[in-house]
């Protein structure tokens, strides 16, 4: 299988492409990433020279260099991961996350239409549901409703994924998955922040009463679900992923904290992310009865390792944190206090 995997030098893409490497033998992976202030590419360093792996920096709106990247290489399946996906920066400037999510998305699918691949894997979010109350799950039924301009601007490509199936007969598939940890996330989105900030005594930010909740999954659990979705399937079809990990946000910051061994008074609370999302959480039934997929991580025991890989991979963070990423604090949690 050739695989075009875009978005392969962030945080998800890049802990895909270990595991294809490491469990799909016969694979091989092109990695279509443009490299933004979220990509990196010392995540995949170690692979230069591998065979089975090779990187193209370029941006998928491009239509040019993608139809020249499908017609040069002939591609099986497309792992579509390539997105702006932090909703504050969404909420500062949203024009690049309409087009990267949306355009860039119908360039990605005309190609897979015109060069003809067997599976378009459309990676999306839970986010495109909206947010819940108290009780309830998400399925793939419920209605989308996002909030905020990144939800808005998935459920938007989501839809065009579906209706190139619809029309076209493209054989995509759709995922949505709730939020993930783990290694090489970058340091904007709430665990690798609570633990960097920890780490070095700074304050803590947590948004509003620290009390919505978010439905964790351990990245490599949400890999094998993706990997499970491409080969299992059925074109047309949307399937969740989420692993029964429900946790108020200030319950993990408070267990970030007992991890790293600092004090509670580090917590500070600051104004509200705007049309915050109450809770999310996620059923992800379907997938676990027609892909044979469950998550395997247990939230408590891979938070602690993922607190473990950031104490250990200090200089992979710090080299992040500096720059483009100070700008983007001072303006994100300047004006918050
Ligand atoms: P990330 O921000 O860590 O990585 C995104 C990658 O896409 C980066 O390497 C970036 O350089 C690349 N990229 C951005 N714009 C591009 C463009 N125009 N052309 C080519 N490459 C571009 O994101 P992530 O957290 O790894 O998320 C990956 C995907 O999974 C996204 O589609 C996101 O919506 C979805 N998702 C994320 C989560 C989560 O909790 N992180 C949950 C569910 C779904
Ligand atoms: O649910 C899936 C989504 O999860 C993905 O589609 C997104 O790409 C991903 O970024 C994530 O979105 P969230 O907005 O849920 O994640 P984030 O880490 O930004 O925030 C998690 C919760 O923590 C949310 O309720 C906001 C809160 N928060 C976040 C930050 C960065 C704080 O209280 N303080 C903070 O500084």
């Amino acid at each position: 299988m050739n695989i075009l995997l875009t978005g392969g030098s962030g945080f998800i893409g890049s802990n895909l492409v270990r595991l294809i490497l490491a469990e799909r033998p016969g694979w091989r992976v092109v990695n279509l990433d443009k490299l933004t202030y979220a990509g990196n590419a010392e995540n995949l360093a170690d692979l230069s020279g591998n065979s089975r792996y090779r990187f193209v920096r370029g941006d998928i709106c491009n239509g040019e260099l993608v139809a020249d990247l499908f017609r040069n290489e002939r591609f099986d399946a497309v792992m579509h991961l390539a997105a702006e996906s932090h909703v504050d920066r969404s909420i500062l400037a949203p024009s690049i996350f309409i087009e990267t999510n949306v355009r860039g998305t119908q360039v990605l699918l005309e190609a897979a239409r015109e060069f003809g691949v067997k599976r378009f894997l459309h990676v999306s979010t839970d986010e495109v549901y909206g947010s819940l109350g108290p009780t309830g799950l998400f399925t793939e039924r419920t209605p989308l409703d996002p909030s905020s301009p990144y939800s808005a601007s998935k459920a938007s490509s989501d839809l065009l994924a579906l209706a190139y199936f619809h029309t076209f007969k493209l054989p995509v598939v759709v995922t949505r998955c709730s939020n993930n940890y783990g290694p090489y996330q970058f340091p904007e989105k709430l665990i690798p922040l609570m633990i960097a900030n920890a780490v070095r005594d700074l304050p803590l930010p947590v948004y509003g009463d620290g009390m919505n909740v978010r439905d964790w999954i351990h990245v490599e659990d949400h890999g094998r679900g993706l990997l499970a979705a491409l080969e299992l399937g059925e074109p047309g079809q949307v399937y969740n992923f989420g692993a029964s990990s429900e946790r108020h946000n200030i319950d993990i910051v408070k267990l970030v904290l007992k991890l790293v061994g600092k004090p509670e008074s580090l917590i500070q609370y600051v104004k509200d992310r705007l049309g915050h999302d109450r809770r999310y959480a996620i059923d992800s039934t379907k997938a676990q009865q027609k892909l044979g997929w469950a998550p395997r991580h247990i939230f408590e025991d891979a938070l602690a390792a993922t607190v473990e890989w950031y104490v250990e991979n200090r200089p992979w963070w710090e080299r992040i944190i500096s720059g483009e990423y100070l700008k983007y604090y001072e303006k994100q949690y300047g004006a918050r206090k």
